[in-house]
């Protein structure tokens, strides 16, 4: 367990609460939430519990519906008449995790092209690494609840046992508080 990092329900939760409040203190209010599945589901679902904002799912994947693997992200799922529900409003963009930037950058691409007014981004962890992609300028507003170094994150939601999930994410924070008090 020694190389990943994990992170247990109630972790997720208040990353999402000290992000909602970061939100609101930037003065963004956004009139709805897109999430990118799977991964963004849940953190969104938490965020819907502080800011109550419509949630719109996408889907993205390097596997087409044909499951053959590409070399660019692809829609696999996407919003109904996103024109009419995308058009002049505020959209926070919600994922778990940033990592090569690769999807994130996409999604944000293909959602300008339907004419929002600002597009901001929130995801609970950005792994501090070289990006294969960059967002457009037009992305002024970046939330992540934590900066990470570039290390495999275990999410509750993949856990088989979340009994030893947690047990994991507990001695490993003790392993790291022992490290620091040294
Ligand atoms: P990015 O734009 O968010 O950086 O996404 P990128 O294309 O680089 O990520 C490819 C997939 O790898 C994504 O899942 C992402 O969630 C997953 N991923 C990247 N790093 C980690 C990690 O440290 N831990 C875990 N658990 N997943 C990671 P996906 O293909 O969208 O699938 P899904 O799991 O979200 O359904
Ligand atoms: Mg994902």
């Amino acid at each position: 367990m020694n190389d990943k990092f994990y992170v247990g329900y109630a972790t997720v939760h208040k990353l999402v609460r000290t992000l909602a409040d970061r939100l609101v203190a930037s003065n963004y209010d956004p009139d709805l939430i897109v999430a990118i599945g799977s991964g963004g589901f849940i953190p969104a679902r938490i965020v819907k519990t502080y800011i109550n904002r419509p949630i719109y799912a996408v889907g993205i994947s390097y596997y087409g519906i044909d499951q053959k693997h590409s070399d660019h992200p692809q829609k696999i799922q996407w919003i109904d008449e996103a024109q009419q529900h995308l058009r002049g409003k505020k959209v926070l963009l919600i994922d778990e995790v940033d990592d090569t930037r690769a999807t994130l950058s996409y999604c944000v691409r293909e959602l300008l092209s339907y004419g929002p007014q600002e597009i901001a981004v929130l995801v609970l962890h950005n792994k501090l690494k070289q990006k294969d992609d960059d967002f457009p300028s037009d992305i002024k507003r970046y939330f992540a609840g934590m900066d990470i170094p570039d290390v495999w994150i275990k999410y509750p939601w993949d856990a088989e046992d979340i009994d030893l999930h947690e047990a994991y994410e507990r001695a490993m924070l003790a392993a790291r508080e022992k490290e620091a008090a040294r």
